[in-house]
């Protein structure tokens, strides 16, 4: 075996090449520490991102990431896009474009949000790096150290990053099946008003909601915009997963109902197109998008040409809203069955949410379950999922996960569900030898049936445990 220069030993033929560095030694870390500025002392890895390298393995059904399932996309369809912009527009392509976006791209995005209900002019919005960057710039335009965002619980986990290298003081009010309690955040409003302190913003996902799967219901949307109006506080929606509906009536947006005077809107094609075009946007209050431009001037001058005209050029080809009809067939079938083995593999005092769109499955164990130490033993096993800790800056989450249903093919999801179901279940029944307590079986192993065939269970959202830190950020 050789070693290249970075220490790693190279991948057997036929692996994917590894990515990723090999840890630092001791004496690498020491070097540059006096270096870092204080900020980088809080921040912290995405639970997803560091869980792409090990998922990445072929032999790995991996239930983690948020993939799209990429593998959908007609390659023709993709070469006529290439081919379009080589024939029309290489140089363009090949060039630095405006902050704010193509205008081409801006009409696709325009066309995305009339189809979710809401009109938006090219003045109103930047085109982005993925949803994922205008986070990350709202964050950066919004936070000084120790400034309060209010969140829900579980939040984003690709959120969790963010908001930690700006040293937010992030605060979670807990969700049932009807989304944020927005009841619980207002009484946290008053109680930080109390203590003198102005939260600058609330970021949800209130549709489909990533991780917990639920969506807001239109009274607490109401109330919600309400309550900015009344508090003079920002709203981020953020929208990933609205056009990846499975059942029900499409959701009124919150923008739609503030009209955009409090409330940011952000949206993305990851999941209606391709992660891997890194395109989102940002619509935003006037004076509030000339900060986000110069953020964004600061982190890379402008969005990708190449992808942008990749998008407009795809909405030029094909009816777009058809690849999104064919994804949503395809999802609802694999939650479907993922909802279905979980009824059959996981133990009866296990909790999951029933989503009515989007790419995730909300699971909650008996709470002498540690998800974080569960993940290594289901890594043995050849799956993956995200435990719920990632998904609190607090330390809640330990005994639920996160499960992605639309990244593999159903019987990857039967297959990897009834693995973790098989560890889930051992565990039971240690700590039933141990502690004398009688736990009750799989429903699979009792050969029972689904005593709730629609699988909807109320969402556990787990409550703190003892050992666990204030809501606080780093
Ligand atoms: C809720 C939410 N916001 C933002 C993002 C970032 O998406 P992207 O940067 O790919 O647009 C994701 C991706 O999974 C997400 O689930």
């Amino acid at each position: 075996m050789t070693i290249d220069d970075k220490g790693r030993a190279p991948s057997a033929p036929g692996e994917p090449k590894r990515v990723g560095r090999s840890p630092s030694t001791a004496r690498d870390i020491e070097r540059y520490a006096g270096l870092f500025a204080s900020r980088t002392r809080g921040m912290k890895s995405s639970a997803m991102r560091d869980m792409m390298a090990v998922t990445a393995r072929p032999e790995v059904i991996s239930l983690a990431g948020g993939l799209p399932d990429t593998r959908s996309f007609p390659p023709e369809t993709f070469a006529a896009m290439a081919n379009q912009i080589a024939a029309e527009s290489c140089a363009r392509a090949l060039q630095y474009g405006p902050t704010e976006g193509l205008p081409e791209t801006i009409d696709c995005i325009a066309e995305v949000m009339a189809a979710e209900g809401m009109r938006v002019d090219a003045d109103d919005l930047i085109v982005t790096t993925g949803g994922q960057q205008a986070i990350d710039l709202v964050t950066r335009a919004l936070i000084d150290p120790g400034d309060v965002i209010i969140a829900e619980a579980p939040t984003y986990p690709g959120a969790v990053p963010s908001f930690a290298s700006y040293q937010a003081d992030v605060v979670q009010i807990d969700m049932d099946a009807d989304g944020m309690r927005v009841d619980l955040m207002e009484e946290t409003l008053d109680r930080l008003e109390r203590e003198g302190r102005r939260p600058k913003f609330v970021y949800t996902v209130p549709s489909f909601q990533n991780p917990a799967g639920v969506t807001m219901s239109l009274p607490r949307r109401k109330r919600l915009v309400e309550v900015a109006n009344e508090r003079e506080i920002l709203v981020l929606e953020d929208n990933p997963y609205g056009m990846l509906r499975y059942e029900g009536e499409p959701q009124t947006t919150l923008r739609s109902l503030d009209g955009g005077v409090y409330v940011m809107y952000l949206g993305t094609f990851s999941k209606i197109l391709s992660p891997g075009i890194r395109l989102g946007w940002i619509v935003a209050p006037g004076p509030v998008l000339d900060k986000l431009n110069l953020g964004k001037q600061a982190a890379d001058l402008c969005t990708s040409t190449l992808s942008q005209l990749m998008v407009s050029s795809y909405f030029h080809q094909v009816g777009w809203r058809d690849y999104v009809d064919s994804l949503v067939e395809i999802y609802r079938g694999r939650r479907d069955t993922m909802l279905d083995a979980l009824e059959r593999h996981f133990p009866p005092q296990a909790e999951w949410t029933r989503p009515a769109g989007g790419l995730f499955i909300w699971a909650t164990l008996p709470d002498f379950i540690d998800t974080t130490d569960l993940l290594a033993r289901a890594l043995q096993a050849n799956v993956a999922f995200v435990p719920g800790e990632g998904a609190y800056m607090d330390g809640r989450g330990r005994s639920s996960m996160r499960l992605n249903f639309s990244g593999v093919d159903e019987d990857e999801i039967r297959e990897g569900v009834r693995r973790i179901g098989e560890i889930v279940q051992e565990q039971v029944e240690l700590y039933g030898t141990l502690t004398g307590e009688q736990q009750a079986p799989a429903r699979a192993a009792e050969g029972a049936p689904a005593e709730d065939a629609e699988g909807g269970r109320v969402v556990k959202i787990p409550t703190r445990r003892s050992g666990g830190e204030r809501a606080s950020g780093p």
